[in-house]
């Protein structure tokens, strides 16, 4: 179902706001001044993808998940512990939530396309391109 796989899409894209904006926050070493910039900067695009996935909902006769313990039911994105962590670590984390999200929008465009709902198989090529070119870089990131 499409507004289910929305919904689960949508419950990923805000723990993972709230996860990034915690690693903002906590982010410690030498690279601080970077990673600190970089993660504001990844979540104020996702801040932005929830808000159409939601549209998006709504335009297709949907309800989309509004609060913390609905998201919270289903993530498949775990949640950053309260406390001060190194960028490494960060990036090996959110590397691995990116490519949750690359399934989901893959999922929905899938979705879509059986639907004939282009208009949100076309967002999704949207944020896969995002993904994938953003996954591309913490890879670089991480290399030794
Ligand atoms: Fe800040």
């Amino acid at each position: 179902m499409i507004t289910e796989d929305l919904n689960l899409f949508l419950a990923n894209l805000n723990v993972f706001y709230r996860k990034l904006q915690n690693y903002h926050w906590n982010i410690k070493g030498e690279d601080f001044f970077n990673v600190h910039l970089k993660l504001e900067e990844l979540y104020d695009d996702i801040n932005e993808q929830i808000d159409e996935v939601a549209e998006h909902i709504l335009i297709i006769d949907g309800q989309p998940l509004g609060t913390m313990n609905g998201y919270l039911e289903i993530t498949q994105i775990k949640e950053a512990q309260d406390e001060k962590i190194f960028s490494r670590e960060i990036f090996e984390a959110i590397l691995k939530d990116y490519c949750i999200l690359i399934e989901n929008a893959t999922k929905v465009k899938e979705d879509a396309d059986n639907d004939k709902k282009y208009a949100i198989s076309a967002l999704m090529d949207e944020y896969l391109l995002d993904y994938g070119k953003k996954t591309w870089m913490i890879r670089q990131y991480l290399m030794k």
